[in-house]
């Protein structure tokens, strides 16, 4: 069995053990985490031969292991690669790899880390990004014109009631969530790295003079507001997340919808848009691709691409069977991970891809802000 050694074991951290357990290759052999106590009592009959650390560096420092899964939030994601490099360990490294500038520089002086590194960009490594992929690469498209990319999140509740809603912590959504969606892009596309990119950002809705720090439990207009944790439970229970936050406080942060335009060296322009209103079945996630024989478009909610001909009157539907998280991607990275380990593939979402998506969120961050076009 493959040792893994995981520092910050919260909620996304135990969704990708979990995938890696269903192959039945890997145990846990530590665990890093300030609330490695609680772990301990919690899950200590779970994982009998783990060994509990508060400190990552003494529990690398003491434990033989085959590789190591960060899933801190995202301000530690850097801190915790740079260290794992020193171990020149297989990493399984959460998104975004980076939230400053200053960070995505130090990820760059670790080049010995880019294949060993798996990012935690799941939808890269979807059946139906393969599929549209495959369009692209066979040519069926003809020139490509233009894409047209958007996220419409239906569950995006706990950008404005959870922990997320503090940009110092996540760098806000463009490195959030669009990370994802510019990396399958730059993978399906494969023409390098983006030369101009710039964006723009509102917060329309999920804004307003409450206080700062309110939560729903403690606030007068808890029965009369639709986003009061006990009023959405009634219709969207899954959505709730209990204890929460004011979505409508003078500190809730996060932009609710985003837009970014970016260009290729070529000339091809992406346009990705993104929003954290919509709900139910508004939720939307894909992309259209579009080239002068044909069109193909693709929706993870819909689990369907659909393929329209320009030259004559053929379309075809596709439906993919999934199984698992993120389209069954995160089950492809879980493979990846352990092929690495047992040094049979390297990785498939490597840590340049990484920096590269990180480096085009902040870019439209600082787009957005000073109302600037950024050449990169
Ligand atoms: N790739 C994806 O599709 C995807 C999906 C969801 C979340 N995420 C990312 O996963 C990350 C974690 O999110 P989460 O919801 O699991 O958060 P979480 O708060 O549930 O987990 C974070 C864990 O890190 C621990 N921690 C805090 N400080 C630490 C430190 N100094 N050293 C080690 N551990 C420390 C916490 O105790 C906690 O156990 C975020 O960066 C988020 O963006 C990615």
């Amino acid at each position: 069995m493959l040792k893994i050694a995981i520092i910050g074991f919260g909620k996304r951290a135990n969704d990708v053990w979990k995938t890696i357990d269903t192959f039945h290759a890997c145990t846990v052999a530590a665990v890093a985490d300030p609330r490695a106590e609680e772990l301990k009592q919690e899950r200590g009959e779970e994982f009998p031969d783990c060994a509990w650390y508060t400190d990552a560096e003494e529990m690398l420092n003491k434990e033989t292991v085959d590789g190591v899964l960060i899933g801190t939030r995202c301000n530690l994601h850097t801190k915790y690669a740079l260290l794992v490099a020193k171990y020149n360990l297989p990493l399984f490294l959460e998104k975004p790899v980076s939230i400053t500038e200053e960070e995505l520089a130090q990820l760059e002086t670790i080049p010995h880390m880019e294949e060993k590194t798996v990012v935690s960009f799941p939808l890269r490594r979807a059946k139906l990004v393969d599929i549209v992929k495959d369009f692209i690469d066979r040519g069926v498209l003809g020139e490509l014109s233009q894409v047209q990319a958007y996220n419409n999140v239906k569950y995006a509740r706990g950008y404005y009631h959870k922990w997320y809603r503090d940009e110092s912590i996540t760098g806000g959504l463009f490195l959030q969530k669009s990370t994802h969606d510019l990396d399958y892009i730059n993978y399906v596309l494969n023409r390098g790295i983006p030369k101009t990119i710039c964006a723009m950002e509102s917060k329309q809705v999920f804004k307003g003079d409450r206080p700062a720090n309110l939560s729903c439990a403690d606030c007068p207009e808890k029965e009369s507001c639709p986003e009061s944790v006990q009023n959405i439970a009634e219709y969207d229970p899954k959505y709730a997340y209990p204890p929460a936050k004011c979505a409508f406080a003078v500190d809730t942060g996060n932009h609710d919808s985003g837009t970014i335009l970016m260009q290729y060296p070529d000339g091809l322009h992406v346009v990705y848009t993104q929003n954290f209103v919509a709900r139910k079945s508004a939720g939307k996630r894909g992309a259209r691709f579009i080239g002068y024989k044909g069109t193909v478009e693709f929706d993870f909610n819909t689990k369907s691409v659909t393929y329209i001909d320009h030259m004559s009157d053929r379309v075809d539907h596709i439906s993919v069977e999934t199984t698992g998280s993120h389209s069954g991607g995160d089950k492809n990275l879980a493979k990846n991970f352990i092929d690495i380990m047992l040094g049979k593939d390297v990785s498939r979402a490597p840590l340049s891809q990484g920096i590269l998506s990180a480096k085009l969120c902040l870019a439209a961050k600082k787009s957005a802000e000073t109302k600037t076009f950024i050449e990169l």
